[in-house]
């Protein structure tokens, strides 16, 4: 489905579009001209509804190039190794992601504390799944005429990282930050309130007219109110607003 003229959403579950598996988080597709970059990739359950999507969105398959993974949770990195097989795409992830991902770790990932508590089906599991690339905090990933700076985003989960497109003022917040400023509070040993309340003091210093987000509605435009909002909430000592 098309949100703008360069990004589509492709996937995403329960907790957000409804267009693939339950289990999915929102997956984006960025059409960066010469290339397809795609953001995050769903749980692997049924992939090939998120494949399909692509076509039927105007999005050629022989363009898909580069998969950039915000964090190693199971619904946005279950899937990196069902893309990697079927487009041979680069992967890109920060370092403790990367080594959750390529290891199939279910302890460091929550998964197998998720599945416990009936978050995933019994018979579900972590695909290992190589990472091409490490992406460090300050770097660029250039994407044919676009590129999408790497912004640390602990606080949801230790190992998360962000991706910011400058010349669409676009962020991919993986679970950082979602509409509404609403954050995802979880209560697993890879989570911390110190963390996301630094981390959401740093997204307030860019400049987002887009916010896509890993669940729940994107913004094709109020990005920076979003971030706003919940810097607001952390600076009057309120709770967040939470997704979960
Ligand atoms: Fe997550």
């Amino acid at each position: 489905m098309r949100l703008t003229e360069r990004v589509c959403v492709i996937g995403g579950g329960g907790l957000g579009y409804g267009l693939s598996s339950y289990y999915d988080c929102n997956v984006y597709a960025l059409d960066a001209g010469s290339e397809i970059v795609v953001v995050d990739a769903g749980s692997g359950i049924e992939p090939e509804r998120l494949f399909r999507r692509l076509e039927e969105d105007g999005l050629p398959e022989n363009k898909v190039s580069k998969l950039l993974l915000t964090h190693a949770h199971a619904d946005h990195a279950g899937g990196a190794a069902a893309w990697k097989r079927r487009y041979g795409v680069e992967v890109a992830a920060s370092a403790a992601t990367a080594d959750m991902v390529a290891s199939g770790d279910e302890i460091r990932t929550s998964l197998a504390a998720a599945r416990a508590s009936g978050t995933y089906p019994p018979s579900y599991r972590l695909v290992p799944c190589p990472v091409d690339r490490i992406a460090r905090a300050g770097e660029t990933v250039a994407a044919g005429d676009l590129t999408l700076q790497v912004v640390a985003a602990p606080g949801h989960s230790f190992d998360m990282v962000c991706y910011y497109c400058p010349e669409l003022k676009a962020l991919f917040a993986g679970d950082a930050v979602f509409a509404e400023g609403k954050l995802a509070v979880l209560g697993t040993p890879d989570f911390s309130m110190g963390d996301y309340r630094a981390t959401i003091a740093a997204l307030a210093g860019l400049d987002v007219r887009e916010l896509y987000p890993g669940h729940g509605p994107a913004l094709a435009v109020g990005g920076n109110e979003a971030i706003a909002a919940a810097e607001r909430r952390f600076r009057r000592g309120e709770p967040p607003l939470s997704i979960v």
